[in-house]
């Protein structure tokens, strides 16, 4: 049997497809290539016809899909001279920034909302080194200071307004179509700031391109349209975007104040992406809608005990929504589908412990309690 390249990480994958140069020094932690897994059970236990994939982003190095992004964002600021990095975060843009920052020798300052980020993340962000500035105050507000003091220090922001950031979360949306050989019917995703969303957007516009900015959205590629002229797909899919219903600032129509939801990592009120993510939801013909604390928790668990698949609750937002909209026909039967799973289930233990209706009851180390254990279990 030949021997397999080994893999080294986005940037050197699909280095033709991103704004890198031959002699960039590339910050990689071996992220991307994650699994696309086909659920077995749940369209069956539904009733349903259609295929339902979960791109498994929580098995990038840091469990979510920002280091995608924070790869390209750190090696570019790297390669510009900085030597600090900024970002606000719900936690896990935290944990990556953390882990890149400690890889290329530079510092990290994270500004995150007091007692509103999962313990996993935390320990991340303290474990790589980095600088944790807790403030009274959610997301939001950490992002708008973090854009007034990169006026007055020599940081760089690596949140998902930084262009970078897109550049390399646009390549989970390659992986999917190299892995399907064509685009999926319907790609739904978990929205907080909607980066994301606009990234994969970005990634399948730039393989459906034959050479013409086809659309708005088309001109963010930046003229790094690798697949120009080859239009490696004929068809895009419909984008679909579900939010926390205490945090859907685009189901409302504007920001919301006070954004809460147990779905920590999408607690985001005033998303940045605004924009963009209108542009993506009129050119794919897609939507957003929003699913309640309860839809997301049973979507988590549902996953994990049926599929196997442990992801972070944020991340269930996008199956908890699918399969309301394969239940109501708006996703019809014989679709395709995509589900993004942003972040890893051991982020948030507490929450999975919670939930859990286990009681964990000791019993003395002897073979008939064991024995009964079992039995009273089968
Ligand atoms: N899922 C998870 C697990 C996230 O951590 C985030 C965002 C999202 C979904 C939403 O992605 O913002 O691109 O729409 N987390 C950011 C953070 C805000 O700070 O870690 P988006």
């Amino acid at each position: 049997m030949p021997y397999r390249r080994r893999y080294t990480g986005l940037i050197e994958r699909y280095r033709d497809r991103l704004p890198i140069s031959d002699d960039t020094r590339v910050i990689s932690l071996g992220e991307g290539n994650t699994p696309l897994i086909k659920l077995n059970n749940i369209p069956k236990d539904m009733d349903k016809d259609v295929e339902i994939y979960v791109k498994y982003e929580g098995l990038n190095p840091t469990g979510s899909f920002k280091d995608r992004g924070m790869c390209m964002a750190v090696t570019k600021a790297v390669e510009s001279g900085s030597k600090a990095i900024i970002c606000a975060s719900t936690g896990n843009t935290s944990a990556a920034a953390a882990a890149y920052a400690a890889r290329a020798g530079i510092k990290a300052f994270v500004l995150i909302p007091e007692g509103k980020i999962a313990m996993g993340k935390l320990a991340q962000a303290v474990m790589h080194g980095a600088v944790v500035i807790q403030i009274r105050g959610n997301f939001d507000d950490g992002m708008q200071l973090v854009k007034d003091v990169a006026e007055h220090a020599p940081v760089t922001i690596v949140n998902s307004i930084n262009p970078y950031r897109l550049q390399g979360q646009k390549t989970a949306a390659f992986e999917i179509v190299e892995e399907l050989e064509r685009a999926p019917d319907f790609h739904c995703l978990p929205v907080g700031n909607a980066g994301n969303i606009t990234a994969h957007w970005i990634g399948y516009t730039e393989m459906a391109c034959s050479g013409e900015h086809i659309t708005d959205a088309c001109k963010l590629c930046n003229g790094h349209c690798p697949y120009s002229g080859s239009g490696m797909i004929s068809k895009r899919p419909k984008m679909v975007g579900y939010q926390a219903d205490g945090s859907a600032p685009f189901m409302r129509g504007g920001p919301v104040k006070d954004p809460d939801t147990v779905a920590t990592a999408i607690r985001i009120g005033n998303p940045q992406s605004w924009e963009p993510a209108q542009a993506v939801m009129k050119e794919s013909e897609g939507w957003f809608d929003e699913c309640s604390d309860e839809e997301i928790l049973a979507a988590q668990q549902l996953l994990a005990t049926r599929e196997g698949v442990f992801c972070e609750p944020a991340s269930a937002t996008s199956l908890a929504g699918a399969m309301r909209d394969i239940n109501n026909g708006k996703i019809p039967e014989g679709s395709t589908v995509v589900c993004t799973l942003t972040g890893h289930g051991l982020k948030d233990p507490d929450i999975a412990i919670k939930q859990s209706k286990v009681e964990l009851v000791p019993i003395d180390a002897k073979l008939e309690e064991v024995r009964d254990a079992i039995l009273g279990n089968m």
